[in-house]
């Protein structure tokens, strides 16, 4: 398996070598880890130099755009050299906390669509009750990178209109909580070469252990979940998930 968006820097209950240790013990061969604040650019890149398994994403969340600075841009663009560095991300759009600055949130969502298409690199999507706006910014801006929806929160109809633009969905531990209806819907009606699966760690922790902190060893709760829902082996979900993750991000 491999767990494509935990944010592992943020995990507090227990050390990062730990984290990576016992994802590696469960089965999860790499770990993609994304920037959300601007001081994550710095942590994800001593984070990909040393620890094997572990590959960055590098952009600013939606909810953080008040820390944004054109010379991001730069940063990004010389750091993203690094062989390791293999997406955009997270970025988006949320108005799920704080509606007073959703047109900054979209300025500079446009941006770094501009800078991955610009270095070629897929870009990992935060939509937080912002369906609408995120998929048309990038229908009308996004020329050549990659989309996968991040922890998808939308309708099965959504869903399909983000695959017939070719995007990939990524489902996280929400999948595996009882109430979550149209979410289990999502995971049983998603294309299988268009999923991935992720944690999110450290949120959204997946049953049994909901209420506890995540890591990314967790990611098995999630394809076991998405292995009952369709009926099929939890084999079948790591193979697919795995191909989706090598065709997206190259790893
Ligand atoms: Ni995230």
């Amino acid at each position: 398996m491999i767990d494509t968006h935990t944010h592992i820097n943020m995990i507090e209950e227990i050390s990062i070598d730990e984290v990576v240790k016992n994802a590696i013990e469960d089965g999860v061969t790499k770990l993609i880890v994304p920037s959300a604040y601007p001081k994550d650019i710095d942590e994800v890149m001593s984070l990909v130099e040393k620890y094997p398994p572990v590959y960055g994403m590098l952009g600013v969340h939606p909810t953080e755009v008040k820390d944004w600075s054109d010379d991001l841009i730069y940063k990004i663009k010389e750091y993203s050299k690094h062989p390791k560095i293999i997406a955009i991300g997270e970025i988006g759009l949320d108005y799920y906390w704080d509606k007073s600055f959703n047109d900054l949130q979209k300025e500079v969502f446009i941006k770094q669509i501009k800078l991955a298409n610009e270095l070629n690199l897929p870009i990992s999507i935060h939509d937080r009750e912002a369906h609408k706006d995120t998929y048309d910014i990038l229908k009308e801006h996004n020329k050549n990178s990659e989309i996968v929806m991040h922890c998808f929160s939308g309708s099965v109809e959504f869903m399909r209109e983000c695959i017939k633009e070719g995007w990939y969905i990524a489902i996280g531990g929400v999948v595996t909580f009882k109430n979550a209806v149209k979410m289990k819907d999502v995971a049983i009606e998603v294309p299988l070469d268009r999923l991935l699966l992720e944690t999110d760690a450290p949120y959204l922790t997946p049953v049994p252990y909901r209420g506890k902190e995540n890591q990314p060893a967790y990611v098995k709760f999630v394809a076991e979940e998405m292995a009952k829902l369709r009926e099929t082996t939890f084999e079948e979900i790591d193979n697919a998930t795995m191909e989706n993750t090598k065709r997206v991000f190259g790893i």
